[in-house]
């Protein structure tokens, strides 16, 4: 069987290393999205994931830019070929509470976290459909499920890629394409490294796990729902929290 093609958006974050390294590992051909490649020295992260073993490459496009992903994704086709497995990672905090935050704040959040799953689903869901194969997941956050103080830009967005997700399964359900949700909880990454200190202590006492979880655990999570032999799992949101929030 062909290689499978992995794209990942944000894939040289925290998280998105981690889930470039364990659909490597799957064996899947890894491509991540990166904004701005000399900032990120994503020669660096790819071949540091090529001396594991993984065959990882990028292209740069920011998201949000309806245009750059029409570009992105014919480069992807050009030099890669068709994408199989979309994971739509890229996203950002602008915590604030909504009497002090401003529209640039608001804007930004919105267009990457949820405008930019869009601007990128939609350049590959044609093709998936047509070769009757496909998986998309995308990551949301517990704080979509339940609202978090200084974020009702991200709390928005991650809500509103429930919505999109669910969406998209019942189209992609008759044609072999599934989409599903990741929902991680408080993760050792840079992003929840930036909540202050009290904070994030103050967060970390009600998680019933006792600690943050890992980018291996998100990774996990992605892997299971982009497997070959996950097709009849559609629709679904997989909360990764350490039962931080419990829900049917
Ligand atoms: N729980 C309870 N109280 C909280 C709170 C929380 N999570 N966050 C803020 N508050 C309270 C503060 O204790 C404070 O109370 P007092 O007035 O009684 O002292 C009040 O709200 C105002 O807080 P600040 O003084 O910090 O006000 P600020 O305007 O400077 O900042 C804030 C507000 C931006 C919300 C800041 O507190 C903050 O950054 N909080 C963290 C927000 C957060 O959890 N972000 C998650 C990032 S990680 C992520 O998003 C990944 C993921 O998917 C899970």
């Amino acid at each position: 069987m062909t290689q499978r093609l992995a794209l990942i958006t944000g894939g040289e974050g925290g998280i998105g290393t981690e889930i470039c390294r364990q659909l490597g590992a799957a064996g899947r051909k890894i491509i991540t999205t990166c904004l701005d490649p000399e900032a990120e020295n994503i020669e660096q992260w790819a071949s540091n994931l090529r001396a594991e073993g993984i065959d990882a490459d990028w292209v740069q496009c920011d998201v949000s830019d309806n245009e750059a992903c029409v570009k992105m994704a014919e480069e992807v086709r050009s030099r890669f070929g068709e994408v199989d497995v979309l994971v739509n990672v890229a996203g950002i905090t602008r915590d604030a509470f909504l009497h002090k935050m401003d529209a640039s704040q608001w804007y930004s959040v919105i267009n990457i976290n949820l405008n930019g799953a869009y601007n990128v689903t939609s350049q590959f869901i044609a093709g998936m459909r047509e070769r009757g194969f496909g998986r998309v997941v995308n990551i949301s956050s517990v704080n979509g499920q339940t609202g978090q103080f200084g974020q009702t830009n991200y709390s928005a967005a991650k809500a509103g890629l429930h919505g999109f997700t669910m969406a998209l399964a019942k189209e992609g359900a008759p044609k072999g394409v599934t989409a599903n949700t990741v929902s991680p909880g408080y993760i050792k990454t840079s992003m929840t490294a930036a909540i202050p200190e009290q904070v994030r202590e103050a967060i970390v006492a009600q998680i019933p796990a006792g600690d943050m979880g890992t980018p291996e655990d998100i990774a996990r999570a992605v892997a299971f729902l982009t497997a070959d032999e996950a097709g009849y799992i559609n629709g679904a949101n997989l909360p990764v929290n350490g039962a931080l929030f419990c829900s049917f």
